[in-house]
């Protein structure tokens, strides 16, 4: 296929993007015990979950339906986004009525769907057990332990990957650029830009996870996807990659030689929760950014780095 063509023109290319796959089934071993018995996407960033966060992208992006890919820690996931009729009822009679409707409304905004991975085969799997849900329709991925921030005044990252696919009928990821050093703990993508747009990547191959020397770029890819549904084939093809897991990324790279796939590259802050040193940052901005804690947040840190 030479870099010109068209995809094919199946339903799984024209129809609109519905729903939403979040895997939330790691381990978080970089987080115990807090992950005992909680997955790290339901680690708090001030007062809301990680996931909460995803969800609320996801959402404001168009998506209306949402399957999260579960492990052994699922009751924590299904309680959050489920009603609590008793601690309600305690909220009403402590009289916090506005705290009801913000629990309440947690649960309201998607359908949520649960599946549980039973063995942790690696991310390519993972997204594998969408498949009887998704169908031959397209779909969008985001990685639940991501939070993404466009800058100011822009749109939420997963609506800016999902205008990709909608101009090109085909599969799109998000990449942001990462230092040198960085490139193996990544999806590192190669590719060409587009004539129309600089930041559009029609991509040639994509390598999880390489070392420094074989990168084929600094692209890294940033936990947003927008797949055709025949990504599953090509997930069904992939054997075991880097750490012995089926990855995602090699699905792709065999997607990428079958059909048009694209990267859009963006100035997107990416917060990858799965370190910690990421999730402190997060927490912080963003508690920097909360009226109810800036003040005393900022006086603290001015004081506390004053004094290291
Ligand atoms: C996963 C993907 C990788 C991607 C990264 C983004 O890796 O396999 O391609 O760049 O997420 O966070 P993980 O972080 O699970 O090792």
């Amino acid at each position: 296929m030479t870099p010109t063509d068209h995809p094919p023109a199946t339903a799984g290319h024209r129809a609109a993007v519905r729903k939403a796959v979040i895997p939330a089934a790691g381990m978080g071993t970089r987080f115990l015990p807090a992950t005992k018995s909680m997955p790290k996407e339901m680690l708090p960033i001030v007062d809301k979950p990680v996931l909460q966060f995803v969800i609320e992208e996801a959402v404001a992006s168009g998506i209306d339906d949402i399957l999260i890919v579960t492990g052994r820690a699922k009751r924590a996931v299904e309680n959050h986004f489920d009603f609590n009729p008793e601690l309600e009822a305690f909220l009403a009679s402590v009289g916090k009525p506005e705290l009801i409707d913000q629990i309440r409304d947690i649960g309201n905004r998607a359908r949520i769907h649960y599946i549980r991975q039973k063995l942790q085969l690696g991310l390519g799997d993972a997204i594998r057990l969408g498949r009887d849900h998704v169908g031959d329709q397209p779909f969008a991925v985001l990685l639940g332990d991501t939070i993404i921030e466009p800058p100011e005044g822009q749109k939420p990252g997963l609506r800016q990957l999902l205008d990709v696919f909608e101009e090109r009928r085909a599969s799109a990821v998000a990449v942001h650029r990462v230092p040198r050093e960085w490139v193996g703990r990544y999806g590192i993508v190669d590719g060409a830009p587009v004539a129309a747009n600089p930041n559009v990547l029609r991509l040639r191959r994509l390598v999880e996870k390489p070392p420094v020397a074989d990168a084929p770029s600094n692209l890294a890819i940033a936990g947003r996807y927008v797949f055709t549904p025949e990504i599953f084939g090509c997930i069904d093809a992939t054997g075991q990659g880097v750490g012995g897991e089926i990855q995602l990324t090699d699905a792709m790279d065999l997607l990428a030689r079958q059909q048009p796939m694209y990267a859009l590259s963006w100035q997107a802050r990416r917060y990858d929760i799965g370190n910690r040193v990421e999730y402190a940052k997060c927490f912080v901005d963003f508690a920097l950014r909360r009226p109810e804690t800036a003040k005393a947040l900022r006086e603290h840190l001015l004081q506390a780095l004053a004094g290291s």
